[in-house]
């Protein structure tokens, strides 16, 4: 039996279920549950926050993931990656008030900026040199100008409505990402086979989406 772990509720939640429906693997979901096992493939499926998958697959709790990319990157976790998915695709970007004179990344040097991703962000800034203070914050990033706590946001941005409905807009692109397949690297021969076949039926899927 193979532990996949999944987002529990989120932007990828959806995707990854169809994913693993498409494979052909059946399991009956109850949104109350945070555990379900497959009725016709040796798969158990975790539902857990995405900011915990990566260190769950790291610690073994669970053998495989699917997460986004920006999380994975943020948490250093890039060795777990086996392979890109192709859907969830989004970005990472900063934001301003829509009001806001901003021309250019210059704009931000002393400035605050929240965010969820300060490890991606701070790459970012150090890219281009500019030194601004980062305040951490786990949700909710794109109120804190409205309400005084930064000048800009870094975040999530997917179809775009959050920043539209926050008075927000987008300035520069840090990071972009998509699904992906994460695994343990200690998995033993029997794991891994239940994995190579996962992954055959996943590449199947691919192709006839091409
Ligand atoms: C991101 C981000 C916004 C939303 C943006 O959240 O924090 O809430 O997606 O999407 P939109 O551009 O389509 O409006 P995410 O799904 O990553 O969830 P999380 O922040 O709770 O992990
Ligand atoms: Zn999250
Ligand atoms: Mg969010």
């Amino acid at each position: 039996m193979l532990r996949l772990a999944i987002q529990k509720s989120g932007r990828l939640s959806e995707d990854s279920l169809k994913l693993i429906r498409e494979c052909g693997i059946s399991f009956i979901t109850s949104s109350l549950k945070l555990k379900t096992e497959s009725t016709n493939f040796p798969l158990e499926i975790l539902y857990l926050r995405d900011d915990d998958i990566p260190g769950y697959v790291a610690d073994g709790v669970a053998d495989i993931g699917i997460v986004g990319e920006n999380v994975l990157v943020e948490e250093g976790m890039q060795h777990l990656a086996v392979e890109q998915l192709g859907f969830s695709k989004c970005r990472l970007s900063l934001a301003v008030p829509k009001g806001d004179p901003y021309e250019d990344i210059s704009d931000l040097q002393g400035k605050n900026i929240a965010t969820s991703y300060p490890n991606l962000l701070q790459s970012y800034l150090d890219e281009k040199g500019v030194q601004a203070h980062i305040h951490t914050i786990s949700g909710s990033v794109e109120i804190a100008p409205s309400i005084g706590l930064a000048d800009a946001i870094c975040d999530i941005v997917s179809s775009g409505s959050t920043l539209i409905s926050n008075g927000l807009r987008e300035v520069e692109r840090v990071f972009k990402s998509q699904a992906v397949l994460i695994a343990n690297g200690g998995l033993n021969a029997e794991k891994q086979e239940i994995l190579n076949k996962l992954l055959f039926r996943i590449h199947a899927v691919q192709r006839a989406q091409k």
